[in-house]
């Protein structure tokens, strides 16, 4: 079999197990504009470094909301513009353990979020980015995504983003509570920056494009540097321990790749050195992953033997 017959027919399987799955999860409904999603959407996007275009199935050019996903690149946009300064002393680069919007440990860590993937680490860094209003800062990531992907067009789904601005009352406390503590200046203006970031809109296919200079070393595949290599590294070994919350040893276990989830269904895995995979099904587990996804990144694996862990021996 040719390489390209090979990722087409792991494809096949993939995409089967994902439609399979479906039936096993729930959309979102913590956030009103959320539970309009579709529980039967699915779909894949995997790009292959140097490849022109995604190699696609199902529903990846549909548009969803970031979520969760967008904190990737909030915080590869903020190590751009401001460096690593950010860490031990107001973010740690330690797995939680715990739900992606959990406050517990907060309270015994004196308001220091654990790491920048579960939500009190991102609204931290959210308030980063820089700028002196939340419009600003929002642009600025704006500009920062659509240059690393000039293809998708990045704006705020403004339903979404007022759905949680209404409803967010964990992440305000959150925010509160950082405040509390001296980490931020102004938690209303760091929640609203980091609703607004996850209602940023995306396909699978453009979030494609966005891993693959994750999966480039932090290079686009043409060969312009986006992302300096030391900020790459931690970038994926953070989405390899922090990625998945309360899910992510399973998901190593299973997979074995840097990998982040959103709760209206997007994952983004990296496949360092070789390609990026990006899917997209709503209905998710009891840990806010999407179930179709997961189902179909197990069967990529195994078929391709992606799996960070088991390398073929030189
Ligand atoms: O903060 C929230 O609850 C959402 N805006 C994003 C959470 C999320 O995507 C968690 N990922 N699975």
């Amino acid at each position: 079999m040719s390489n390209l017959e090979e990722l087409d027919a792991a494809l096949d399987a993939a995409y089967a197990a994902g439609l399979n799955a479906r039936g096993l999860g729930r959309v979102a409904d913590y956030i009103p504009e959320l539970a309009n999603g579709d529980a039967e959407a699915f779909g894949i996007a995997l790009l292959p470094i140097g490849a022109a275009q995604p190699l696609t199935r199902g529903d990846a050019d549909t548009v969803f909301t970031l979520q969760s996903v967008s904190k990737v690149f909030a915080l590869a946009a903020v190590i751009d513009f401001c460096g690593t300064a950010l860490f031990d002393q107001h973010v740690g680069v330690e797995p939680s353990g715990d739900a992606f919007h959990s406050i517990v440990l907060l309270e015994n860590e004196r308001g220091v979020a654990r790491n920048p993937l579960i939500n009190a680490g991102a609204i931290l860094v959210s308030a980063h980015l820089p700028g002196g209003t939340v419009a600003q800062k929002i642009g600025a990531l704006r500009d920062w995504l659509q240059g690393v992907c000039p293809q998708q067009r990045f704006e705020v789904d403004e339903r979404v983003a007022e759905s949680e601005l209404r409803t967010g009352f964990r992440n305000l406390a959150i925010a509160n509570f950082l405040k509390h503590w001296g980490h931020l200046d102004d938690p209303r203006s760091a929640a609203e920056t980091y609703f607004r970031q996850c209602a940023l809109r995306v396909t699978a296919t453009g979030l494609s494009r966005l891993g693959v200079v994750l999966a480039n070393g932090g290079c686009h595949p043409g060969g312009e540097r986006v992302i300096q290599p030391d900020s790459n590294r931690t970038l994926l070994a953070l989405m390899s321990t922090c990625g998945l919350y309360d899910e992510v040893g399973r998901f190593a276990v299973d997979v074995g790749l840097p990998a982040k989830s959103g709760v209206s269904g997007g994952i983004l895995a990296i496949v360092p050195g070789r390609m990026a995979i990006a899917t997209w099904g709503p209905a998710l587990g009891a840990k806010g992953n999407s179930v179709a996804g997961l189902a179909a990144l197990r069967v990529l694996a195994e078929r391709l033997k992606l799996s960070l862990f088991e390398a073929a021996p030189a």
